[in-house]
């Protein structure tokens, strides 16, 4: 390939280190070793059968045409009946956008409204997506770093800081990824309570891990907690988290009708309509009775409670009790500097995870490829034997560091 004939604008973007490690992973597979991955950001359910028929069934009636560039009637139908179930948030057709999963529609909301030199404010840790997208859009991101001892939630004071007059968004993710933590409403009152001087700055909420979350954690959406800000808030949810369907790329958000149109312009010059099967199967997704969730959290909260006995027993690496999603961030600051059985010190995060899907055949993400060096991010998303073998081989391999 000619380098020089790369746009410019890609020089603003990174490959995701999350897909780089699901390449690396794969790698190792086809020369034979035994990996287990534990980097991926996707449940290894299966799709409900109930949801993958209505793909089937939409196959068979020949639902298999472009549909309205932001969805069927029948899908933003569901999508409102959703945010009333579970939001108490009234949206009309207008208000609401599907796309190619949930981030086709956060790439098209920065798009649509950060004009070159404009911040964006995103607390770290973050999801590894959204800096790249907003430097793409010519924007600039204003990271802002949480603290461990904050449950990793953004401070209102940290926020009141971070903004100036060039601030166009905040990006709030909630349960997060890669932290696991989940904002209670006053704490999102809180945040509301410093925009409402701000009205230059919109707010993006993401709640694509929404109904993932443990014991009686509650759940708060911004455009809920705050409705005299409604105007200026997005939130972005999806059904590849909550149902295990990553693969079926169908994500949704609903804002200002002005918002909404412009993402939609955008959308109708790029990818157009999500599939039309995917869309039939998310209407089921989201209006049938979801009694899957129970099975699920209970796995979910075993495989959490199982990473968290590993790391309390791993001499050097702590972590903070995840409320939902499904990651343990692990401190691994302890572990920095040590030296491997090969005789090499570990520089870093990266150094570390590196050197442990080398020597324990198991992949976990840097904590710095998502704004927080320090970390580890273990996914526990996996079959429980695996987990259990990826837990035995992680702690027997950070024992072996001198
Ligand atoms: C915080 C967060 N937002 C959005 C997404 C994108 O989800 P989707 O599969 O709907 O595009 C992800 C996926 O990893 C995520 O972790």
């Amino acid at each position: 390939m000619n380098n020089s004939m790369i746009a410019r604008r890609m020089q603003r973007v990174r490959p995701s280190p999350t897909a780089t490690i699901s390449d690396r992973v794969r790698e190792l597979e086809s020369a034979g070793k035994g990996v287990i991955n534990l980097g991926e950001g996707e449940l290894d359910f299966a799709t409900p059968e109930r949801i993958g028929y209505a793909g089937i069934e939409a196959i068979i009636h020949h639902q298999t045409k472009y549909t309205a560039v932001s969805g069927t009637a029948e899908l933003k139908a569901a999508i409102a009946h959703k945010f009333v179930r579970d939001n108490g948030l009234h949206f009309s057709a207008q208000q609401i956008i599907a796309g190619n999963g949930a981030k086709q529609l956060i790439f098209n909301a920065l798009m649509a409204t950060v004009d070159a030199g404009q911040q964006v404010i995103i607390p770290a840790p973050y999801w590894v997506s959204y800096p790249d997208m907003v430097t793409l859009a010519e924007g600039e991101p204003v990271i802002v770093a949480t603290e461990e001892q904050h449950g990793w939630k953004l401070q209102p004071a940290q926020l009141a800081a971070a903004l100036t007059p060039e601030s166009r968004w905040l990006i709030l993710n909630s349960p997060g990824n890669p932290t696991g933590a989940v904002y209670r409403a006053r704490e999102l009152a809180a945040l509301a309570e410093v925009l409402v001087d701000h009205p230059q700055v919109l707010i993006m909420s993401d709640d694509i891990y929404e109904p993932l979350r443990y014991g009686q954690t509650p759940f708060a959406t911004f455009a809920e907690v705050a409705p005299q800000l409604a105007d200026r808030v997005l939130t972005v949810n999806g059904v590849s988290k909550s149902h295990a369907m990553t693969g079926w790329r169908l994500g949704y958000a609903a804002g200002p009708r002005w918002l909404i149109a412009a993402m939609q312009t955008l959308q109708s010059q790029s990818t157009s309509n999500p599939g039309s099967i995917s869309q039939a199967a998310a209407v089921v997704a989201l209006t049938q009775p979801q009694d899957f969730f129970t099975e699920w959290l209970d796995k979910l909260n075993q495989r959490r409670q199982r990473v968290l006995d590993m790391v309390a027993a791993t001499d050097g690496l702590s972590a903070q009790i995840p409320e939902g999603a499904f990651y343990i961030f692990a401190n691994c600051q302890q572990l920095i500097g040590r030296t491997t059985p090969q005789g090499k010190p570990l520089a870093d995060d990266k150094a570390l995870a590196e050197w442990l899907l080398a020597e324990a055949q198991v992949a976990v993400l840097h904590g710095s490829a998502f704004g927080t060096p320090g970390y580890l991010r273990i996914a526990y998303a996996v079959d429980d034997t695996l987990l259990d073998e990826a837990c035995r081989r992680l702690q027997a391999a950070c024992g072996r560091l001198g």
